[in-house]
């Protein structure tokens, strides 16, 4: 009973905490007549429902770029302005979640399966802005989580995708199966993931590199030296930025 009280009060205070970090980012970083872009997870629902206040409170005229089926959704129940990067391959900002953040604002993501459409889009855009709860916050990747960094692959290459990066850098690389264990993930592009468990610390933007280079690969979860600024929401309800 207890136990289940204080889930449910660490779930509210991180909920809280996306939500700050949402907000705050939509408030500092959003203009009239922008396009951006919008991530993918559920730190972003707090941002577009923010984005959406704003649009109707202040007559905000923005277009919306999504980086997965999940952002085409919000961002059309919002009733917010849909477009692509056909019409709009120039994005003044995008906004989205993470599941780690290093010191030097490097990134893991990919936890939702989303991470090809969400380096297109962010990589399209000025301004790259994350939003985060507290515990997205790593000194060093790994510190925090051990969910490993996602890699997209085409589904013929997972296997020998999978044992190439196991011999050339270490740690183990699994196939994320669904959650009914009845076959693996499919991403919004037909493709399956690897989470990739690395054991030790890298030099990552090679190992992104190196990874991106061996055939089948789509893309990976590292976002290196793509982030300009990230909003972590704290437990004690404030704001950090970094
Ligand atoms: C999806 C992502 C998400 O942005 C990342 O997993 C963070 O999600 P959340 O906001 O739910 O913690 O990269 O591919």
């Amino acid at each position: 009973m207890l136990h289940r009280r204080l889930l449910t009060t660490i779930c509210r205070m991180t909920e809280e905490a996306k939500r700050l970090a949402g907000c705050a980012a939509v408030d500092n970083h959003v203009k009239n007549n922008q396009v951006l872009g919008i991530g993918s997870g559920s730190t972003i629902v707090h941002a577009v429902n923010r984005l959406a206040e704003r649009v109707k409170n202040e007559n905000l005229h923005v277009f919306c770029v999504p980086t997965s089926f999940q952002a085409r959704q919000l961002i059309l129940q919002n009733g917010l302005t849909l477009t692509d990067l056909e019409r709009h391959p120039e994005l003044d900002v995008a906004i989205d979640g993470a599941d780690e953040v290093d010191s030097e604002l490097n990134l893991i993501k990919g936890g939702g399966g989303c991470l090809a459409q969400e380096k297109i889009v962010a990589g399209c855009a000025k301004s790259f802005i994350v939003i985060a709860d507290y515990r997205k916050d790593s000194k060093n990747f790994g510190d925090q989580w051990k969910k490993g960094i996602p890699i997209e692959v085409f589904p013929m290459a997972y296997v020998p995708v999978t044992k190439t990066i196991q011999q050339r850098f270490g740690g183990v690389a699994e196939l994320r199966m669904a959650v009914s264990k009845a076959g693996p993930v499919v991403t919004d592009n037909g493709n399956f993931l690897l989470d990739w468990k690395f054991g030790k610390v890298h030099d990552w933007a090679a190992v992104n590199t190196a990874i991106k280079m061996i055939p089948g690969v789509v893309d990976t979860g590292l976002f290196i030296n793509m982030a300009e600024r990230v909003y972590f929401g704290m437990e004690d309800g404030t704001v950090s930025i970094r």
